[in-house]
């Protein structure tokens, strides 16, 4: 028997313009069912590139992307990865650039979230608990798992920024030019839907987590040019097809 390569599990959350990984192969599909319903998707087993390394990818929208953001069920995907054995997690995540580094079709590994979301189940320690529960969340991103996107991201050539604080919104809409001014005022560099609360229900579950965003448009206000979903998937499919080509990189090097 050949040894493991390594004894974490990965799985991969895409996002939008990521609903399927094309440079996955996959080996079996598995719907599975939890105590909190159903995940957004089955989750599809495989390796990227022939690698040795096996990774679990799921749709956060659905295969069909037609979940909206403040409609998935969050709980649900977290704790379907985890049954399955996973252990450390890669999110792509679609967000709007705040900061002036954040051009539209680059990449970004946020150190830093604030949650704006206002009407989302966000934990699991809610009921029928034993005692009181409050994880350590200073840091909500593994810095371990950033440090391999960075070797990875560098091997391929792939400009990527390093760090910035990620401002997760309720949507659907996007924000207004007022709202990004105070996300900004805040310190904010990006915004996105999608961030919280999957990121503190990994860390409740105890696994690794780690974003990967990909600049799908300059947030509300930050330039004169409209925000068009043409521009958004032009963008986004111009990042994505760096985020497959980094994944495959930082799957191997495990
Ligand atoms: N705001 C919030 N979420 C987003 C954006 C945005 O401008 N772009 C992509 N996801």
């Amino acid at each position: 028997m050949t040894e493991k390569k390594s004894d974490k599990k990965f799985a991969i959350i895409g996002g939008t313009g990521l609903t399927k990984l094309e440079n996955l192969e996959i080996v079996r599909r598995e719907i599975v069912m939890t105590s909190f319903g159903e995940p957004s998707s089955a989750l599809a087993f495989g390796s990227i590139d022939g690698a040795e390394q096996e990774v679990v990818f799921m749709a956060r929208h659905g295969h069909a992307h037609n979940i909206p953001p403040h409609m998935i069920n969050y709980r649900a995907n977290i704790k379907a990865l985890k049954s399955v054995g996973v252990t450390s997690i890669f999110a792509i995540n679609a967000v709007g650039g705040i900061r002036d580094d954040m051009i539209p079709g680059t990449l970004a590994v946020p150190d830093q979230i604030i949650d704006y979301t206002t009407r989302r189940v966000n934990t699991f320690f809610e009921s029928n608990l034993s005692h009181v529960t409050h994880i350590d969340f200073s840091y909500p991103y593994s810095k371990h798992l950033s440090q391999r996107i960075f070797d990875a991201a560098q091997k391929q050539g792939i400009d990527i920024i390093k760090g910035g604080t990620y401002a997760a919104t309720e949507g659907p809409r996007l924000e207004t030019a007022a709202e990004i001014q105070r996300l900004k005022q805040d310190g904010c560099a990006m915004v996105g839907m999608t961030g919280m609360p999957e990121a503190a229900l990994a860390r409740e579950l105890n696994m690794d987590y780690v974003s990967i965003c990909v600049n799908a448009n300059w947030a509300a206000g930050i330039s004169d040019e409209l925000i068009t979903m043409e521009a958004i998937d032009r963008n986004l499919l111009e990042g994505m097809a760096k985020v497959r080509q980094l994944l495959a990189q930082l799957i191997s090097q495990f």
